[in-house]
């Protein structure tokens, strides 16, 4: 399947999400933030990329993920577009641009969606964003919830620790998911929740969930890209898989180049006009 899909991609909707799930398909998603990115996991036939409000922490530098601006998403989504031919791209909406009122929420996803043309924006949170989400989905705007950890919440919660341990937490989570799906989501993310509560909810809903930290059995999987190439070598949570060590090849390149240039080699006059 993988090597025909590297071949001759399809263009990925949230129906093909829907549809991916009822034939036991499983989604792939990471996230990207800038052209080249993007246009490498668009070639590989990645399913969703997400440009995700991570950009705070893993390209800005800040510790959490709130100070990030509807214009920094809309920034970042713009050079994700213009690589991207099939994946449906999805953009994380920033803290304080949708929980103030659903008037906020219309404008600063209607931004997103008519300044960038993406295919989705995703929300943070629960039952209490429910009347938002169902405005949006109403309007023409498709709409992926996040559920379990959410980094918005940080200081609420006080640690990025494993949510949803406890029976309460856990059938809140599960309520917010049906109260989402009936609000007309399209899929969920379920962030850093125990496998076996990832799992009832996955079977308690006919849209997709997308897992981060939350086991095999959710629907489809998705990572921050950086961290899964080993750029965020401190962050070492035990649910990130790395797939190359990025920052052990950039520091190579980096001290050869400096090598190269101190030690006069570089650049020969083949390499100059
Ligand atoms: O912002 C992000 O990268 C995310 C993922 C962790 C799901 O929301």
């Amino acid at each position: 399947m993988s090597v025909s899909r590297t071949k001759n991609p399809r263009v990925v909707t949230t129906r093909t999400l829907t549809t991916m799930k009822r034939m036991g398909e499983r989604i792939a998603m990471l996230t990207a933030y800038d052209y080249l990115v993007a246009k490498y996991l668009d070639q590989v036939g990645i399913d969703i990329i997400l440009v995700g409000d991570s950009v705070g922490n893993v390209v800005q530098g800040h510790e959490t993920t709130l100070p990030v601006t509807v214009d920094d998403m809309i920034y970042h989504a713009k050079a994700v577009k213009r690589a991207v031919k099939n994946a449906l791209i999805v953009v994380d909406m920033p803290f304080m641009s949708y929980q103030t009122s659903i008037d906020d929420a219309v404008r600063n996803c209607g931004r997103v969606m008519k300044e960038v043309g993406v295919g989705a924006v995703k929300l943070e949170g629960g039952e209490y964003i429910a009347d938002i989400v169902r405005h949006l989905v109403k309007i023409g705007i498709p709409v992926m919830g996040h559920l379990g950890l959410t980094p918005q919440s940080i200081n609420k919660f006080g640690t990025y620790e494993v949510r949803a341990q406890d029976r309460r937490e856990g059938a809140q989570v599960l309520r917010d998911a049906k109260v989402l799906e009936d609000a007309g989501v399209f899929a969920i993310v379920l962030e850093k929740i125990p496998s076996k509560l990832a799992r009832n909810v996955s079977a308690s809903v006919k849209i997709p969930t997308i897992g981060i930290g939350a086991g095999p059995f959710c629907d489809g999987q998705v990572l921050v890209v950086y961290d899964m190439l080993g750029l965020t070598e401190e962050f070492k949570p035990r649910f990130v898989r790395r797939y190359a060590e990025l920052a052990d090849i950039l520091r190579g390149a980096f001290r050869t180049y400096i090598g190269d240039v101190k030690g006069k080699s570089f650049p020969t006059m083949k390499e100059s006009y």
